[in-house]
């Protein structure tokens, strides 16, 4: 094999080694050597190397690793050792990494370690920062483990078997900051004083308590993840001032009242379980959090009391649970129905601006609820059960998504409504809607109503919807639709009027693109999406207008059209349809075509001269005025159409 690289910068990595090499070009700094099959690290005299400062050694088969090497590098600061098998010999190996008096970047993942072996390698490494151990057979924490690397900043334990961590284990690493104990066997936190850590990982472990040591002094831990656990009560953390990230998704948290453990539920009996009352209420220090995933646990009331202390909350999810009723939970523990809820007092409104409630079993929301979330700006309600609600209008008597000034993005997926009421958006300013997967959604022409202005993304993706039950009113600035999925065969003429970037219309009955909506589109369009629809192979006129225009068709490959030879039905792939096949035959050439849609553009303005002739207006109005016309009034359309260079349309 052989080694690339600059003067101080050498790599051999998966060149085929087998040996350490012996020879160093003068004043390499970095030597790279990982993915080869290096045995042994020996070798007393080695040329060259005394100014090396960064080792990777990793994915090889070392197994001795001598201290005559180790004593050639004196300079070296960073040695990366993962994946190899430096179980083997570790005594005397260990013994040699004695020598590494400078090293502050060690990973020696992925070795088969036990925990005796690991702390027998790390044993008087007084400059270590950061250590990687992730990945060994390690079980326990033993109490000594770390007093020869006291500046450990960064260690990663994750991957391992730990199931014990002994009394003072991290007692001597005053400068730890990130720990990473994911992916262990833990099954219990109690006592919990690194006051001094920043972020501690113990997701996938199988954590039933965590609890930290009482009269600690504040914690200056910010993220602190306990997803993947068996928790069944929120975690009590109440020094935890500075903590901003809170990850409990995946665990077993059915309620988060105060006063609402019993100690019969946990699976293994803890001393600590006695000190743990949990009368205290949880959240009351977490004054700093702003993200906080409950997703995938066993809640069943929306617990909005519980929320209060928390006043700097941004992102809340709650998705994955068992939420149906949205009542607020108080802390004595009695529920105020939903319905009927007095005035809220000012300081009960949360702080929140994205609420992800995906996939519970939710009927209604009432309106308080948006009242206490006057910051909210993005609800994920996809997968609930809001179809009785009919998402309602002004007035009724369901889920009211009017009037909610800040939102503006809400997912409606899968909610089995089955009808939008007039309006029942209102004052709503939403910039994208999912209203997808509700079969057979019926949508009014007046229930977009409100969104004319606002609206930049709509999907009504796998409806099933047919053309009278898809009516759109003019949406002004409605750039992304989707509407795969459904039953189509017009495209629905208030899209006329959108400036469209981007549209799906897979899966639907199209047998063409009408031609007054691509020439509104004709500016604006970049890309669409058209496969699954039965297209006749002799109209195919709405192709070459969109790749004249430049548009992007997506899946042109998969697009198929249907022809007839003589009494039989052919189905073509649309790239190679057989046009001379077809009844009529016509020009295609994109230049005739260019010339067509220019035509058509100047009528359209003509038109419009004429008609401000006729009203007396002076000249002829701008693109902004343009209201009347042969076509629906686009911004813009009065400028000639450009064909775009042929490189931006997909191949045909
Ligand atoms: C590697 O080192 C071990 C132990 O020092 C020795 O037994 C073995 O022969 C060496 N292997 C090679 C390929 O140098
Ligand atoms: C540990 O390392 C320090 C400094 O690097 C050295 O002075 C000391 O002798 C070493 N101790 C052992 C037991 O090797
Ligand atoms: C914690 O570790 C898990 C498993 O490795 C990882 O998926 C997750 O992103 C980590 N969490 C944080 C906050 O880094
Ligand atoms: C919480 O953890 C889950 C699972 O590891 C992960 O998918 C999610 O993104 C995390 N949430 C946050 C807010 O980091
Ligand atoms: C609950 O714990 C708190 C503090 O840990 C303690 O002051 C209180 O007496 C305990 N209450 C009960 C009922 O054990
Ligand atoms: C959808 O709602 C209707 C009533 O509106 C109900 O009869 C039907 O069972 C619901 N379907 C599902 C899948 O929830
Ligand atoms: C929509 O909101 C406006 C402003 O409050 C109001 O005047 C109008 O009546 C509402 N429309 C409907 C149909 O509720
Ligand atoms: C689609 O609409 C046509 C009429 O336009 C109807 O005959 C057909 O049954 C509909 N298909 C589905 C799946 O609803
Ligand atoms: C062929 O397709 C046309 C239009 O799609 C349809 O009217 C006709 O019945 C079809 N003929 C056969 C033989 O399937």
């Amino acid at each position: 094999g052989s080694c690339c690289g600059c003067p101080t910068k050498v790599s051999c990595k998966g060149v085929g080694l087998h040996k350490f090499p012996k020879e160093l070009g003068h004043g390499v700094k970095y030597l790279e050597l990982s993915n080869n099959f290096i045995q042994n690290l020996s070798g007393s005299h080695m040329l060259g190397f005394g100014q090396l400062e960064y080792l990777d050694v990793c994915f090889n088969q070392l197994e001795a690793v001598s201290a005559a090497a180790l004593a050639q590098l004196p300079q070296l600061r960073s040695l990366l050792l993962g994946s190899n098998r430096l179980d083997h010999n570790y005594v005397a190996n260990g013994q040699a990494f004695r020598l590494l008096r400078n090293i502050e970047v060690l990973d020696l993942s992925a070795n088969n370690l036990e925990s005796h072996m690991a702390g027998w390698y790390i044993s008087n490494l007084t400059k270590l920062r950061m250590l990687d151990l992730s990945g060994n057979k390690m079980t326990r924490l033993p109490a000594g483990i770390f007093w020869g690397t006291r500046q450990l900043r960064e260690l990663d334990l994750s991957n391992n078997y730990i199931m014990e961590i002994e009394e003072g284990a991290f007692e001597a690493l005053e400068e730890l900051e990130v720990v990473n104990l994911a992916l262990n066997s833990l099954h219990c936190i109690s006592g919990f004083s690194l006051t001094q850590l920043r972020v501690l990982n113990l997701s996938h472990n199988a954590l039933e308590l965590f609890v930290s040591e009482e009269g600690a002094e504040p914690y200056l831990l910010q993220v602190l993840d306990l997803s993947h656990n068996r928790l069944l009560y929120f975690p009590e953390l109440p020094k935890a001032h500075y903590l901003t990230h809170l990850n409990l998704s995946n665990n077993l948290i059915a309620s988060l009242l105060p006063g609402s453990h019993h100690l019969g539920e946990f699976v293994l009996r803890y001393k600590e379980m006695a000190s743990f009352n949990g009368t205290s209420p949880a959240a009351a220090g977490l004054t700093h959090v702003v993200d906080l995933d409950l997703s995938n646990n066993r809640l069943q009331l929306f617990p909005f009391t519980f929320f209060h202390s928390l006043g700097s909350l941004r992102s809340l999810s709650l998705a994955m649970n068992c939420l149906q009723e949205v009542a607020r939970e108080s802390l004595a523990g009695s529920t105020e129905p939903s319905d009927r809820s007095p005035a809220l007092p000012e300081h009960a409104a949360l702080s929140v601006r994205s609420l992800d409630l995906r996939s519970n079993a939710i009927h209604v929301l009432p309106r308080w609820f948006f009242d206490s979330l006057p910051q909210l700006e993005t609800i994920d309600l996809g997968s609930n059960s809001l179809h009785g609600s009919h998402v309602a209008a002004p007035g009724g008597n369901c889920t009211p998504f009017y009037n909610v000034p800040r939102l503006k993005h809400l997912n409606l997926h899968k909610n089995n409504i089955t009808r939008l009421r007039p309006y029942a958006f209102n004052q709503t300013l939403l910039l994208s809607l999912d209203l997808s997967g509700n079969k057979d959604l019926f949508v009014p022409k007046e229930a977009l109503g409100g969104l004319e202005f606002s609206l930049q993304k709509l999907s009504l993706r796998d409806n099933q919807m047919d053309n009278s039950k898809t009516e759109l009113p003019c949406l002004g600035t409605l750039k992304v639709l989707d509407l795969s999925g459904n039953n189509l065969s017009l495209l629905p003429t208030g899209l006329f009027c959108s400036p469209l970037e981007s549209l799906d219309v897979r899966h639907n009955n199209l047998l063409t693109l009408e031609k007054p909506a691509l020439t509104s589109w004709s500016r604006s369009l970049k890309d669409v999406a058209v496969a699954g629809n039965p297209f006749s192979c002799c109209s195919l006129a709405w192709l070459d207008m969109l790749q004249v225009a430049g548009v992007g068709v997506r899946d042109l490959d998969e697009a198929l059209c249907a022809y007839r030879d003589g009494s039989r039905n052919f189905s073509a792939k649309i790239t190679s349809s057989p046009r001379w096949l077809c009844p009529h035959p016509r020009s295609t050439s994109p230049l005739a075509l260019l010339v067509v849609i220019i035509g058509i553009f100047s009528l359209s303005s003509g038109a419009c001269c004429l008609l401000k002739k006729g009203q007396k207006s002076p000249g002829c109005a701008g693109p902004r005025t343009n209201k009347v016309g042969v076509f629906p009034s686009h911004p813009k359309r009065d400028e000639p159409a450009e064909a775009k260079p042929a490189d931006s349309v997909t191949k045909v």
